[in-house]
């Protein structure tokens, strides 16, 4: 029930914190040890290569989790389309091990995908939201989200909580590995910080709300940039905001903007650039520089220790791996307030159903 929420979105939106700290809850033992299905883990330790396979949101949050993984568990990981995938296999290695992430778990796209590394014999991990699902049946092994059921057609905790999941199993992977990082990586104390710092950002409707207004109240496109993880969360809070407010958006890779796209931009063109990584945020400084200079409308989401005078958003500082989990959460509140103002239901945008069960 929405109970005195006026859609879902904003009520699972609000949810993401808690949805952390019961996957903490979920996921360590008195001991604060963190704690994956035996077998999985076996499993999982055998394997020389992760494939992710999912789509639209899910496919995004795998994005923004390759680095976890491969930090972490040190396992080399690898984002695929399920749409593609089926049909266009890449060379697999020798030893590969498939996880599937589905909110629903009963996506047709990654269904076809899952059939046929069943019938190849690779071992695989639903991780979704949804206990009885197809995926989750049909898979080797379930990662649940315990995220509470999800309503709205643009899917929001479950991105953030996908993340978190497979934060879990990378440190578990990680520890029984003995992988420095993995060790040092303190799960429960990490990931509270980064629901704290959701909590803070949850905070700021208003002001985000605000944004919006002065952003994209009347725009017909606008971009999102960042490089890496901000690259990442780019392409997800671009989905967001293209799926329930209509507008044109697009995700790009900061650097990549001036090979082509760059000249879509015009007059009053809305840029917006996620900061959140200093080896890069010169470079993403300078690409908005030069949007800039062309005449768009530029707004700069930066965490604390990189936001400059002028920086519209801030956000707190967090383990660098847990980035996404706090830099996604302005996007996804720009949308819900773009969508509000422009006048279109939020929770059921058009041409759009929550669970796509045809391929
Ligand atoms: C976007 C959205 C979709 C889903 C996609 C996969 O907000 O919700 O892009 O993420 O259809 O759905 P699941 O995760 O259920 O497989």
């Amino acid at each position: 029930e929405k109970g005195t929420y006026p859609y879902y979105m904003l009520k699972e939106i609000d949810e993401q914190p808690a949805t952390m700290r019961r996957i903490i809850s979920e996921y360590t033992d008195e001991t604060g040890t963190v704690v994956i299905e035996e077998p999985l883990l076996q499993s999982l330790l055998t394997s020389d290569r992760i494939y992710i396979v999912a789509c639209g949101t899910s496919n995004n949050a795998g994005w923004a989790s390759k680095q976890i993984i491969e930090g972490l568990a040190n396992i080399p990981v690898e984002i695929h389309l399920s749409s593609e995938f089926g049909y266009n296999m890449p060379l697999l290695s020798e030893k590969p091990f498939f996880i599937y992430l589905t909110q629903s778990g009963e996506t047709a796209d990654s269904r076809q995908v899952l059939v046929k590394t069943n019938k190849l014999g690779y071992p695989s991990l639903t991780v979704t939201n949804v206990a009885s699902s197809t995926l989750s049946r049909e898979a080797s092994y379930t990662m649940l989200l315990h995220a509470g059921p999800e309503i709205a057609v643009a899917s929001t905790k479950a991105y953030t909580a996908q993340i978190a999941a497979l934060t879990v199993l990378a440190k578990a992977v990680g520890e029984a590995k003995n992988i420095p990082a993995a060790e040092e990586f303190d799960l429960t104390k990490e990931l509270g910080i980064a629901a704290n710092a959701m909590d803070i950002m949850i905070a700021e409707k208003t002001m985000i709300e605000g944004i919006a207004e002065e952003y994209l109240a009347t725009t017909r496109n606008a971009f999102y940039i960042g490089r890496s993880e901000d690259y990442y969360v780019s392409m997800e809070v671009a989905l967001k905001l293209k799926e329930i407010s209509y507008i044109q958006a697009e995700g790009f890779a900061a650097g990549e903007l001036k090979h082509g796209t760059i000249a879509l931009v015009e007059e009053g063109t809305p840029v917006i650039g996620i900061i959140t990584e200093a080896v890069t945020a010169p470079h993403t400084r300078g690409n908005l520089r030069e949007v800039e200079s062309r005449g768009a409308h530029t707004l700069v989401i930066a965490s604390e220790e990189l936001s400059k005078k002028g920086d519209q958003i801030i956000l707190p500082i967090v383990h660098q791996f847990l980035r996404p989990l706090v830099s996604v959460i302005p996007g996804q509140l720009i949308a819900y307030y773009a969508t509000l103002l422009r006048g279109y239901d939020v929770d059921k945008p058009r041409n759009l159903a929550k669970s796509v069960t045809v391929e």
